[in-house]
C-alpha cells in the first residue's frame, strides 16, 4: 500500500476571516494527492494560537502562512524559532522581512538597474530617545537645508516612512510650506522624500505567490472596493512581462513568497514604488474578481512546498543578482531576462508547473465549483455584513456577487465547458 503523508499547514492570523475560511474550505477539498515520485499526500490546516512556548518544543506544522508577525512580536519570534530549528517553511520569513523593509528594497532594485524614482532619506525630525543622542547629534549630525534636498526631486513629491505600509505617514508634498509642515509632523518616523511619477498612464499592482504573479490595474484614488479594476490586457505584452519580472525579482531576491508590488507605468517605462508588503491585501472585498486566483495560487504553492519538501533559506544571497546587475555588457532588457531566469530557478517554476498539471490537475474545477456554490456565497455575504453598515449590504452583495459571477463565467469559458455561469 502507498504511504500516506499528512502535511499540516499553520495559519497565523490577525483580524481576517474571509480568505482563511476560503483557504481552509479549499484545502479540505483537495483530497488525497498523488505525488510525482509516488506516495499519497493530504494537506490539513490549523489556525495557530499564541501561548508560551519552550524553545525546545518541536513544531508540528510544515508550513506557516503568516499575517501577524509584522506587528505582533511573540509569534514572530516563534516563526524564527521553527524556521531555524524545524525547517518550517514560511510565507513570509521574518528573517528577511524584519531587516529588509521598504528602504532596502529600494536600494536593491536601484542596484539591479530598475527605475526607482529618485529617493532621499532624511534624518529624524525629533531627537531619538537615547541618552547618547545629544552628544552624538551635536558632534556628528550635519545641519541641512530641507528645501535644497527637496529641490532636485521637484514638486509634487512624496514623503513616506522608510519602512512604510498601509499609507501610514505618507503625504504628497505640493510645495515648500507642505514640505516643512510634513517634516515637522514626522516626529520620530524616519522619512524618505521621493520624486513623484506625475501623470502616469497605469498603476500596476501585482500580487505574487511563489512563482505565480497576477498584475492588476489599480486605482489608488477609488474607495477600497473599486481599487482593483477588472482589466485583462491593460499593459502591452512587453510592459506586462517587465512588471512580472520586477515582481518576481523582488521576491526571489529577498526570498519573499507572498508579496505585492506597486509599479507606475509612464511612456513605456516601469517605475517600481512600493514592493515590501509582508502582509499583502487578499481580502475578497478588495480583490473580488481576482480572489479565486489568489486562493488557488496560495493553495497550490503551499501544497507544492510541503509535498515536495521544499527547503527554505533564511538568508538572502545577493551574489548571483549583483553579478548580473554589475555586468556592463548587459543592457536593461538582457538583465531583466537574466533576473527572470534566476527567479524561475529560485521558485522551481518549471517543476511547479508540472506539479500543478499532474498532482493538482483537479484544482481548477474544484475551485470553480466552490466559488460557484452556496458555501462561498454565504462566506461572501457574511464578509460583507462584517465589513459594511447594514444599509450598504444589498448594494455590496450586488457589486461583489456580480464581479465573482463574472469570474465564474470567464473561468467556464476559459476551461472550455461552454456553459455560461
Ligand atoms: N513616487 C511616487 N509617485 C507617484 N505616486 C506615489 C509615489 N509614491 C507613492 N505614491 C502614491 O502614494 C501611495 C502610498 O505610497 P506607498 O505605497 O509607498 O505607501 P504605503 O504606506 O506602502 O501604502 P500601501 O500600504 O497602501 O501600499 C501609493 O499607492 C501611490 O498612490
Ligand atoms: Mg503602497
Amino acid at each position: 500500500m502507498a504511504t500516506r503523508n499528512d502535511h499540516l499547514v499553520g495559519l497565523l492570523l490577525g483580524a481576517e476571516e474571509d480568505w482563511p475560511t476560503a483557504f481552509e474550505a479549499l484545502a479540505r477539498r483537495l483530497g488525497v494527492l498523488k505525488a510525482p515520485g509516488g506516495g499519497e499526500h493530504t494537506v490539513t490546516t490549523e489556525r495557530l494560537t499564541i501561548e508560551p512556548f519552550n524553545l525546545r518544543d518541536k513544531a508540528r506544522q510544515e508550513l506557516v502562512i503568516d499575517r501577524l508577525a509584522h506587528w505582533y512580536y511573540h509569534p514572530r519570534e516563534w516563526l524564527k524559532k521553527v524556521a531555524l530549528m524545524d525547517d518550517v517553511y514560511l510565507l513570509n520569513s521574518p528573517f528577511t522581512f524584519q531587516s529588509m523593509e521598504k528602504h532596502s528594497a529600494y536600494c536593491a532594485l536601484i542596484r539591479l538597474g530598475m527605475h526607482v524614482p529618485e529617493t532621499v532619506l532624511v534624518p529624524y525630525k525629533h531627537p531619538v530617545d537615547n541618552a547618547r543622542w545629544a552628544y552624538t547629534s551635536s558632534r556628528y549630525n550635519q545641519s541641512f537645508d530641507l528645501d535644497e534636498v527637496a529641490e532636485p526631486l521637484g514638486y509634487p513629491l512624496f514623503m513616506k516612512p522608510f519602512d512604510g505600509g498601509g499609507w501610514r505617514g505618507v503625504s504628497q508634498i505640493k510645495d515648500r510650506a507642505d514640505l516643512h509642515r510634513s517634516y515637522d509632523d514626522s516626529g520620530e518616523m524616519l522619512m524618505h522624500l521621493q520624486a513623484s511619477v506625475p501623470d502616469y498612464e497605469h498603476f500596476a499592482r501585482s500580487l505574487t505567490i511563489g512563482p505565480e504573479t497576477m498584475v492588476m490595474k489599480f486605482r489608488p484614488d477609488e474607495p477600497m472596493h473599486e481599487r482593483y479594476a477588472v482589466a485583462h490586457d491593460f499593459l502591452s505584452p512587453e510592459v506586462g512581462r517587465e512588471t512580472r519580472t520586477i515582481s518576481q525579482t523582488v521576491n526571489a531576491f529577498f526570498r519573499w513568497e507572498f508579496n505585492s508590488c506597486e509599479m507606475l507605468v509612464k511612456d513605456g517605462m516601469v517605475y517600481p514604488i512600493d514592493y515590501a508588503n509582508a502582509c499583502p491585501d487578499v481580502a475578497v472585498t478588495s480583490l473580488h474578481y481576482y480572489f479565486p486566483w489568489a486562493m488557488k495560487a496560495l493553495l497550490r504553492w503551499s501544497t507544492f512546498c510541503v509535498v515536495t519538501g521544499r527547503v527554505a533559506k533564511t538568508q538572502v544571497d545577493t551574489g548571483p543578482w549583483f553579478e548580473i546587475a554589475d555586468d556592463e555588457a548587459l543592457d536593461y532588457q538582457a538583465k531583466l531576462e537574466a533576473y527572470q531566469a534566476l527567479a524561475d530557478d529560485h521558485f522551481e517554476t518549471e517543476r511547479y508547473a508540472e506539479f500543478c498539471d499532474s498532482t493538482l490537475a483537479h484544482v481548477d474545477d474544484m475551485v470553480l465549483e466552490w466559488i460557484d456554490g452556496p458555501d462561498f456565497r454565504s462566506l461572501l455575504q457574511s464578509t460583507i455584513q462584517q465589513t459594511y453598515p447594514p444599509h450598504e449590504w444589498e448594494r455590496f452583495e450586488g457589486h461583489f456577487g456580480g464581479l465573482l459571477g463574472m469570474w465564474v463565467s470567464d473561468e467556464r469559458r476559459i476551461r472550455g465547458s461552454g456553459a455560461e455561469g
